[in-house]
């Protein structure tokens, strides 16, 4: 298909309401045209003008498997035709829905035992805070409802999740945070060691100073603790050492949910199937999105522990998502089988580097994924 690259770059200025652009410039056309994507194979996107360009990003850190894939496109499409839509409330299902949550739930880090669908990162961590207030709410902690979030963390943009990010262009004119979450130290070491700290030092400092903000808050007032094994977009770097062991020894020891935002981490993004796994994480609940459906359609499957499904089942989830049919048959057909094209943050490669494109085995997945999985199944995947 040709398009006049004029017409759509006039519609464009003239209707769509653009995230992270200067509003005004782009109006007024300061910042030129707009940057037209026409077509996408492989790890390569072509423009409107004809420029073939690689894109490392993969698009937000979202097209793990790769653009163009056409056994993705059949299966949306022979979906499409058999069963476009159906919802998951009150108990009704699809073959697809249940095949791929019992496999979602197998592949994932050791606790996790149940699935709850979205459509986006940010969603699902606004559920995902919901769950954090419920579940105290039933075990009879009402006061438990606080989420600490990590300064330069990034979680989404909405409401819940905006304030969970932790910078101030997030927040500022939108009226964010929300009093609920609150921000700790980033585990940047390069930014944020003392002259001599080690990274170990650095890690043990952060705990403490996770441990001291709990104490300020009130044990008692602390339900969650959000965080991306991987910092993302605040920083694409890598924990330094000892920092998971030494943060999940405090929150251990505060009863505090650890939420592991593994939107841009999982799926093979870190060389093995979960950020999780890599780091030793035992998160109570994951927040997956992106390279589930490599984004050919919006999801946000998020995953929860047994712990807290054992008091979610004294009573209803008050929101559920629904639109579920067409995704599921692309997902089970592509996006878990494949070998996906981009790493975001193998420990010694990715440092300062955005996205990588290697190719992750299956088995080393499975050999990390093995080294990482002791704990007895206990979580939820959102
Ligand atoms: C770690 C993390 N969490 C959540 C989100 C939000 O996901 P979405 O853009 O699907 O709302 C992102 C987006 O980049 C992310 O990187």
């Amino acid at each position: 298909m040709t398009i006049n690259i004029k017409d759509i770059a006039e519609k464009d200025r003239n209707s769509v309401l653009h995230p992270f652009t200067q509003l005004k410039d782009f109006a007024s056309g300061k910042l030129g045209e707009p940057t037209i994507v026409e077509t996408g194979k492989g790890i390569r996107i072509q423009d409107a003008y004809g420029n073939q360009l690689i894109d490392g990003f993969a698009g937000l850190y979202c097209v793990n498997v790769g653009y163009g894939r056409t056994e993705v496109a059949d299966a949306i499409s022979r979906q499409a035709y058999r069963l476009a839509y159906y919802h998951s409330y009150a108990a009704h299902t699809t073959d697809e829905l249940a095949i791929l949550s019992d496999r979602l739930v197998k592949m994932a880090p050791g606790k996790m035992s149940k699935v709850f669908y979205g459509m986006s990162g940010s969603d699902a961590n606004e559920t995902q805070a919901k769950l954090v207030w419920y579940y105290n709410n039933l075990r009879g902690k009402p006061t438990k409802k606080k989420i600490i979030s990590r300064e330069r963390g990034y979680h989404g943009c909405s409401v819940v999740s905006g304030s969970m990010t932790g910078m101030s262009f997030y927040h500022d004119h939108m009226d964010l945070p929300l009093p609920q979450i609150t921000h700790t130290g980033v585990p940047h070491h390069y930014w944020g060691a003392n002259p001599g700290e080690t990274e170990r030092e650095f890690s043990a400092r952060r705990a403490v100073e996770l441990d001291q903000l709990i104490e300020q808050l009130g044990p008692d007032n602390v339900g969650g603790f959000i965080a991306e094994p991987v910092l993302g977009t605040g920083g694409i770097t890598p924990p330094p050492e000892g920092y998971w062991e030494a943060i999940q020894a405090v929150l251990k020891k505060h009863d505090v949910l650890l939420i592991a935002d593994e939107v841009i981490t999982g799926f093979g993004r870190t060389g093995s199937m979960f950020g999780s796994q890599h780091y030793g994480i035992e998160p109570d609940l994951i927040t997956v999105a992106k390279g589930l459906t490599s984004a050919y359609f919006p999801s946000r499957p998020r995953s929860s522990a047994r712990r807290s499904i054992r008091c979610w089942k004294t009573g209803p989830t008050g929101s559920a998502p629904s639109r579920m049919a067409i995704p599921i048959p692309a997902i089970r057909s592509a996006q878990l089988r494949p070998t996906p094209y981009s790493t975001l943050s193998r420990r010694k490669i990715c440092r300062g580097t955005p996205a990588m494109l290697a190719p992750i085995s299956r088995r080393s997945s499975r050999k990390n994924s093995r080294n990482c999985q002791s704990s007895a199944r206990c979580g939820v995947l959102a």
